[in-house]
Parts: C-alpha cells; structure tokens; sequence
C-alpha cells in the first residue's frame, strides 16, 4: 500500500509540466528541419515553462573549431559568445557528455559568470541521430540548487526526442 504514495506514482507538478511541455515541443516541431528554428523552438517553449528558467539556451559546437561551443538561441540576458571545451559548466558537460547538475555555480571550479545573478545550473549535451555532440543545453536560475534529477531526466529526454531521433 506504501508504493500508492511514493514519489514514483505522485508526479508532481513539475514533472506533470516536463510531460506536457515536452508534447507541445513536438507537435510545434512535427515537420521542421532546420536546426536553429528547432533549437529556438525549444528554448523559447522550455523558458516559459518554468520560473526557474532565467537564462535558458544552447551552446553548438562551432563547425571551424570542433573544441570550442559559440553561443546559439537563446532567451535571457546577454550570454558570453564563445566557450572552449574543459571550460566552466558548459564546457565540462560537452567535454565529458555527461549531464552537469550545479547546485552552486559560484562552487563550480572555472564558472563563467555571464550574468551574476545565475546562482544554480543544469548543463545537457545535445547529440544527433549519429551520436555526434552537436550543442550543449544550458539553463540558469536565480534559485540556488533549482535543478535536480527530474530536471535532468526531463531535459535529456526531451532533446533526444528533438535532435536525435526525430
Ligand atoms: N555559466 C556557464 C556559462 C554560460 S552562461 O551562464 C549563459 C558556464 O559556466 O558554462
């Protein structure tokens, strides 16, 4: 009886908007293959989904420096152009592919402050149907440790569905 009201079977309200906003995204996209109109698309939907979201984009790995990512669409205050690979929050997820969860981006070693008010972070490596690192995601927030595995687990899925397998 104690599975009935266990986190597993009570979204809450955050992961019932992921689901929702995650079949919004797809349906606006069903048919569109240019990858800016994708990526702005799904930066613009996701930053008005949640107040958390102060600075919401993608980072794409520039074609003439295959080490280095340049600012891509975004939605949010000025956003630095350019970030080598290795480099603060964003480099570290497209160097390792893994998917970057900061609670205190001022706790980060090699943080770049683009905004000082950023306090937390969630960085995801975006890939294409081939498997390729095409862009890194990049959402900030206000709130300190305003992201966590849900967040994780709803981002990486949502770009798998946009970039690699539609
Ligand atoms: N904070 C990021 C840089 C990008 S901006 O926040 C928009 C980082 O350390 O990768």
């Amino acid at each position: 009886m104690a599975e009935a009201f266990n986190d597993k079977t009570l979204p809450d309200a955050k992961t019932e908007r992921y689901a929702a906003v995650a079949e919004e995204i797809a349906a606006v996209l069903d048919g569109e293959p240019n990858l800016t109109a994708r990526m702005a698309t799904v930066a613009s939907m996701l930053a008005s989904s949640f107040d958390d979201y102060f600075w919401t984009g993608f980072y794409v790995v520039d074609p003439d420096k295959p080490d280095e990512l340049v600012v891509g669409p975004y939605q949010g205050t000025l956003g630095c152009l350019r970030i080598a690979f290795g480099r603060g929050v964003c480099g570290t997820a497209a160097r390792t592919r893994q998917t970057q969860v900061v609670e205190d981006v001022h706790a980060f070693p090699g943080h770049i402050a683009c905004d000082s008010r950023s306090a937390s972070e969630i960085v995801v490596p975006v890939v294409d149907a081939q498997g390729r690192l095409i862009a890194v995601f990049d959402v900030d927030s206000e709130r300190p440790a305003a992201f966590d595995a849900v967040d994780a687990e709803w981002l990486e899925r949502i770009l798998l569905r946009t970039f690699a397998e539609a």
